[in-house]
């Protein structure tokens, strides 16, 4: 007996992005991306490992897109290097890098894979950074010239276009906490940033609109959950705080057409957003085919009472300075177990809450899950099998948490499990493992682990198992 069955029209997909696996960081004339610039430094990641070889899937790509073929995965969500297709960020594209984005669209194509392409994981040009990255309107042009020219190339055999992941990340981690490239720690840029990157989207979507109209448009935002300690005024005013600043900063402008004026005047000591022209919103709010969501676990929030010691276990990785700004006063409480790797709690609730708030405030928007998944310290057996039942119990909790919220009326329509591969964790680098299919580092040889044999069960049968 199973509780929930999925129609075959449901999406199955798998998930990677471009640094974390692609390698070949200086072949066939990819520039330098704040990746590469942010990951040679010594002190940024962990063991200082590089995305220099990471699962060498420039030169893998086919073997992998057998992999996927196997898993019997409907669709597959990849990035585009924009550092590899343009190698400036402006003016010249790169003919070898297009191609090689060609020929992996048209290997998933053959294989009966949609390509769910993301034009933008993380890897800025370093040419950008240099004149001032995201902080910058100049950067959001930059992007809608690099859009039309792999949009251009690619068009409407790519199934989906996803013009941001996560923007939040890009904005806050990148240019407040630092704990992401370019490693800027400057709160004002990051909300800046949060404005570009909105802007870029809006750009770039048009241009989807425009170049491709049978492709479908998205973006992925790694929505939060967010609890209050009580229910105390405090503590709501925290949740609301720390909603608007994660959330609404991008719901706002892209699903609603206006930044939230709460935002603004929390806010208006850092900043007073006079970045945002005239007309800005209205470019932002591009219809959308589907709203990726990404969601990995909650987080829970209090008023700081101006004695207790301060907490900022946000999940967000330690630095010396905050990725909310202006959010002084709001303390990152620790939440219950179990946990992931990553120190991360896991809540699947929280993610049929998530599905269920977006399904109220946007009732007639589509959406997927384009991230959702868990690292664990993975062993292998003497046979060389991988007993990763942990892994197995995160996924088969969240995809019913999925289920849970469609049968409530939430219109889900694909489900992509981060990772199809062990890959470059960011600021972990290698040591977190989320892949479904584990890579030995030292070989690139790829093995599967017990959750991709159950996964793949999954996609054959859309019937998730209660245990
Ligand atoms: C998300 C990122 C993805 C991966 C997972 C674990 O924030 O989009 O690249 O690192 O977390």
């Amino acid at each position: 007996m199973t509780r929930h069955h999925f129609p075959e029209s449901f999406v199955w997909g798998s998930a990677t992005a471009a640094y974390q696996i692609e390698g070949a960081a200086t072949e066939d004339g990819r520039g330098p991306s704040i990746w590469d610039t942010y990951s040679h430094t010594p002190g940024r990641t962990l063991n200082g490992d590089t995305g220099d070889v990471a699962a060498d899937h420039y030169h893998r790509w086919a073997d992998d897109l057998g992999h996927i073929a196997d898993l019997g995965l409907s669709a597959y969500r990849f990035s585009i290097s924009w550092p590899r297709v343009q190698p400036g960020g402006s003016g010249r594209f790169n003919q070898a890098g297009i191609d090689f984005y060609s020929r992996l669209v048209d290997g998933l194509l053959e294989r009966g894979v949609r390509p769910v392409a993301t034009m933008y994981h993380w890897d800025l040009p370093q040419e950008l950074e240099d004149a001032g990255g995201w902080a910058t309107r100049e950067t959001a042009l930059r992007f809608q010239e690099y859009a039309a020219g792999i949009v251009g190339a690619l068009g409407d055999r790519v199934h989906t276009w996803t013009t941001l992941n996560e923007p939040w990340c890009s904005a806050y981690l990148g240019y407040a906490s630092g704990v992401h490239a370019p490693g800027r720690t400057e709160p004002a840029a990051a909300l800046a940033a949060v404005h570009h990157l909105n802007l870029a989207h809006g750009l770039a979507g048009r241009v989807v609109r425009e170049l491709a109209p049978a492709a479908e448009l998205s973006v992925t935002l790694n929505l939060h959950v967010i609890r209050g300690a009580s229910d105390s005024d405090a503590d709501q005013d925290a949740v609301r705080r720390i909603d608007a600043l994660a959330n609404r900063a991008f719901l706002g402008p892209m699903l609603d057409g206006a930044y939230p004026a709460d935002l603004l005047a929390d806010t208006a000591s850092v900043t007073d957003w006079s970045f945002v022209r005239e007309g800005d919103e209205k470019v932002i709010a591009v219809p959308l085919d589907v709203l990726g969501v990404n969601y990995y676990s909650s987080t829970l929030v209090r008023a700081w009472d101006g004695v207790s010691p301060r907490s900022d276990a946000d999940g967000h990785g330690a630095s010396t300075s905050t990725p909310w700004v202006a959010a002084d006063n709001v303390d990152f409480l620790p939440q219950p177990g179990p946990y992931t790797a990553m120190g991360w709690n896991i809540d699947p609730p929280a993610l049929t809450e998530l599905l269920l708030r977006l399904h109220q405030a946007y009732p007639s928007q589509p959406m997927m899950i384009t991230e959702n998944g868990a690292a664990f310290d993975d062993v292998v057996e003497a046979d060389g099998r991988i007993h990763d039942d942990r892994r197995i119990d995160y996924l088969r909790r969240h995809i019913g948490a999925m289920a849970d919220a469609r049968e409530q009326g939430a219109d889900v329509r694909g489900y992509f499990v981060w990772s199809l591969l062990d890959n470059f964790e960011w600021g972990y680098g290698y040591d977190r493992r989320f892949g479904i299919i584990r890579v030995d580092y030292d070989t690139q040889v790829r093995t599967w682990k017990d959750s991709a044999h159950w996964y793949q069960r999954l996609a054959a049968t859309g019937q998730l198992p209660d245990a």
